[in-house]
């Protein structure tokens, strides 16, 4: 890759009347890997390259500058090494692959790609799997007795359970497991899991860092030498390398995420007190921070599929994260069936809260 274009190096500013001081993530997001030098573009470009002359970089390998851009980005506010996938699923697979753990202490509750990922590696022989409710930490403390690795997703994907990351980290490091974060809902703004201990933080960027619903990428973060270059491997030999115009929109997304995220959330909040007092809706989960809300519907599946039909401003749809408010019930998954057939989770946007409200409530009655 060539070394015409530094990324700007961030986190912290000193000037000649200021001690070095840290910039607050809502700056990191804005100017971290940005170029610098004169002349050179203000924002990192597109890089449409497979092959650098000379030096015998190859793109799989050693990577683009608009990836690099990106990671030097979501490293920074993570406070550790970011590396760029094709997508979250990508991201998690390197993780594992890269640690390869023997026994593995998952969340029964969470995003179901992983969860049957990790069931396939268990089918086939590779590993063993213990499903934990990871809100119950004396429930994790017990089952990671010889395990070697801590999945946590936390807030969980669909009922929003909040894991104690601080307890779960020191648990982690008692028994030797190294412990692996799938922050996606909380994005790097509201949590940093590598702060309590996490060995790898990883990310759909696809989700909130994306923000427009028009890419897939993934992201593992970690702040120790061996593991990057064991993640570096993962993808160099699985091949997962993100788009460059993908690396490209998930940066740009991010220079606007906290500004989304502040609106979504405001939103939310909105919503869930509304949800709570309305008398066709049984049980809000909130974590009291985030743009996830998931309820469940009193009239149970029925009841939530009418919402999803009826909805027109809000969106009926899988993914989340987006600028847009996506809603879906879960259940009709074969991968979450074991969660409540009446509950909706909803990705609240940045849309007026008086519209949002109006279409939600018009289609709960
Ligand atoms: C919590 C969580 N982790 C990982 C993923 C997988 O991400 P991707 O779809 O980018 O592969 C998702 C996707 O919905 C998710 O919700």
């Amino acid at each position: 890759m060539s070394a015409s274009a530094p990324v700007c190096d961030h986190g912290a500013v000193s000037t000649d009347d200021s001690p070095t001081r840290t910039l607050s993530p809502n700056t990191i997001a804005v100017t971290a890997g940005r170029p610098v030098g004169p002349g050179v573009p203000l924002n990192q470009p597109i890089v449409l390259a497979s092959n650098y002359r000379d030096t015998g970089d190859y793109t799989r390998t050693q990577g683009t500058e608009t990836w690099v851009a990106l990671e030097d980005a979501i490293g920074a506010l993570e406070g550790g090494r970011a590396l760029a996938f094709s997508s979250g699923m990508a991201a998690a697979a390197a993780a594992i692959y890269a640690l390869a753990p023997k026994v593995v202490v998952f969340p029964s509750v969470s995003y179901m790609g992983v969860r049957a990922l990790l069931a396939e590696y268990q089918e086939r022989g590779h590993l063993e799997l213990r499903p934990v409710d990871v809100t119950d930490t004396a429930a994790v403390a017990a089952a990671a007795e010889g395990a070697d690795m801590v999945w946590v997703e936390t807030p969980t994907n669909p009922t929003l359970d909040v894991a104690d990351l601080e307890t779960i980290g020191h648990i982690s490091r008692a028994v030797g497991a190294t412990m692996v974060v799938d922050s996606t809902f909380a994005t790097p703004l509201l949590q940093r899991p590598l702060e309590h201990g996490a060995t790898i933080v990883m990310h759909s960027g696809t989700k909130f860092i994306g923000g427009h619903s028009d890419l897939l990428i993934g992201l593992c973060v970690t702040s120790d030498d061996d593991v990057y270059e064991r993640l570096v491997k993962a993808r160099t030999f699985q091949g997962a390398t993100p788009g460059a115009l993908e690396a490209f929109l998930a940066l740009r997304g991010l220079r606007t995420m906290p500004l989304r995220l502040e609106a979504s959330q405001r939103n939310a909040a909105t919503l869930v007190d509304r949800l709570r007092a309305h008398r066709a809706v049984a049980v809000v989960n909130y974590p009291g921070l985030g743009a996830m809300v998931s309820f469940v519907m009193k009239g149970g599946p029925t009841a939530a599929d009418a919402v999803c039909e009826r909805v027109q401003i809000i969106v009926a749809a899988t993914s989340l994260g987006g600028v847009e408010t996506t809603i879906e019930r879960r259940q009709k998954y074969a991968g979450d069936a074991h969660v409540e057939p009446g509950l909706l989770r909803m990705s609240v946007g940045i849309e007026d809260i008086n519209d949002l409200w109006a279409d939600l409530s018009a289609a709960l009655r």
